[in-house]
């Protein structure tokens, strides 16, 4: 019996590094894939023993590079689950945007998911395996970082595009958009602005905003049996962000219900 792998990239991230942790409870080993290699190192190890987690250096925006880390993950077992988590924003204006943040937003929110799937393609088809895509509720409407918005946008297709393409194979492809979560990709937004996330909780219908466990578990769902006949959905984790806005529920309506 070969092991059941699943493999998160950017993992050595506060997302990444929950969802590596959720799937260690369904998967006999998760390969903790991050661009830095003594963080992916340092992730796994405080995850677990290295016959649950191992690290992979790899630049998901480098072909090369994807093609040799996909190699020595499938050596390690059959690669059931891949979620492409790798993702960061640039220039949050498009009057800010140059050409090569275009570039770079795209190359790691959208084209990585494409490599990273191509690559272990021929072992989810072995496994009847699941793709799961980290978008955002960026990707659903305008809240900033226009070429990281585009990119997400294109990654919520990206994954009707396996689904619909890859579904006689048994593969299964699904986004989870998260709203705000507090990880080390806000910190410099927290520095100019420690109150950030108490205002951004007032645009949320739960008052609150998700964390890394949050996404995780949505992750841990659709990687399931309990999701076999969930693909090609997008599933925001986003505590109602989406859903509607109270203030403007409140304004159209003139009801002190919102
Ligand atoms: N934090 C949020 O509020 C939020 C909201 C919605 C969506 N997301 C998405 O969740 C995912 C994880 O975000 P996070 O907040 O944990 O970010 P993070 O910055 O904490 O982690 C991202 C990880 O990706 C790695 N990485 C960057 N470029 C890479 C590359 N080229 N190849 C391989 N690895 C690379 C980084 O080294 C880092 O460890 C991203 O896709 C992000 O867009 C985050």
């Amino acid at each position: 019996m070969t092991r059941s792998v699943a493999l998160v990239t950017g993992a050595a991230g506060d997302i990444g590094r929950a969802i590596a942790a959720r799937l260690a409870d369904s998967h006999d080993l998760v390969v903790v894939v991050d661009i830095d290699l003594p963080a992916a190192r340092s992730a796994a190890a405080d995850l677990g023993s290295d016959d649950r987690f191992q690290a992979l250096q790899c630049d998901v925006t480098d072909e090369a590079s994807v093609a040799a880390m996909a190699k020595a993950a499938m050596a390690l077992g059959s690669v059931r689950t891949l979620v492409n988590n790798a993702g960061a924003a640039r220039a949050v204006s498009l009057h800010d945007t140059t050409s090569e943040i275009w570039r770079a937003d795209n190359a790691l929110n959208l084209e990585a998911a494409f490599l990273t799937f191509r690559a272990l393609e021929e072992d989810l088809k072995k496994t009847q395996g699941s793709v799961i895509n980290i978008a955002s509720v960026n990707g659903l409407a305008v809240f900033g970082h226009p070429a990281y918005s585009a990119a997400k946008a294109g990654l919520i297709h990206l994954t009707r595009l396996i689904a619909v393409e890859y579904g006689k194979f048994g593969i299964r492809a699904n986004a989870v958009a998260p709203g705000t979560v507090r990880t080390q990709a806000w910190e410099a937004r927290a520095v100019a602005n420690p109150q950030v996330f108490e205002d951004a909780k007032r645009w949320y219908a739960l008052r609150r905003i998700a964390t890394a466990a949050d996404v995780a578990n949505a992750v841990f769902f659709l990687a399931g049996d309990e999701a076999q006949a969930i693909t090609g959905v997008c599933l925001p984790v986003d505590c109602g962000l989406t859903a509607g806005q109270t203030e403007l529920a409140h304004t159209f309506s003139q009801s002190d219900h919102y």
